[in-house]
């Protein structure tokens, strides 16, 4: 674990610890408020993604822009990043062993942003972070505490693409962030 951001960003170029390194064009670390409150955690980078090296620029980061907008969270004041930081071939769920390689990063990531409350998004956040027992469609929306920060998950916003019905529940869950920001 490194404690500033330099020597972790530096240890993490030209990673090859999974086979996700074979085809990345860029490494999507992180992006956002080093000092956020909140921090957002997805799954893992798209085309656009790996392309630009940066976390949720492609229509499903469109879609949580605008939920950020309408709620009132600026994206510059959050921090994001992703459960694996290389692209999975067709965008499929990282596997067991290209989590397990990239949690350290992400651990070290949370570490040093220090954050009150972290948001996470979908089902791949949800079980590599709180426990493989967890399932997104019972827990969305429900807070959970553990070692001092608080978590909520939520669908991710690939998901709110598929169907329509859960932009509602993902605003819901949003707006209950936001709430517990202004009070907290
Ligand atoms: N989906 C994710 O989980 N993360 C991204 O950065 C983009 C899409």
């Amino acid at each position: 674990m490194y404690d500033n951001w330099e020597e972790l960003e530096e240890s993490i170029k030209g990673c090859n610890k999974c086979k996700l390194c074979t085809n990345r064009s860029n490494i999507v670390f992180g992006d956002g408020n080093k000092k956020a409150d909140i921090m957002f955690i997805g799954e893992g980078p798209g085309a656009d993604e790996d392309k630009q090296g940066i976390p949720f620029v492609g229509k499903a980061g469109q879609l949580m822009n605008k939920a950020f907008e309408g709620i009132g969270i600026k994206r510059e004041e959050v921090y994001i990043a992703n459960i694996v930081k290389c692209r999975p071939p067709s965008n499929r769920v990282p596997e067991e062993d290209e989590a397990i390689s990239c949690l350290n990063y992400l651990r070290n990531q949370v570490i040093l942003v220090k954050p009150k409350i972290i948001v996470l998004l979908g089902s791949t956040a949800l079980k590599n972070i709180l426990g493989k027992e967890y399932g997104i469609t019972s827990m969305r929306g429900k807070w959970i505490e553990r070692k001092g920060i608080l978590y909520m998950p939520t669908w991710h916003p690939a998901a709110l693409l598929r169907d329509e019905n859960k932009k509602l529940e993902f605003w819901k869950d949003l707006k209950q962030v936001k709430i517990k920001m202004n009070i907290g």
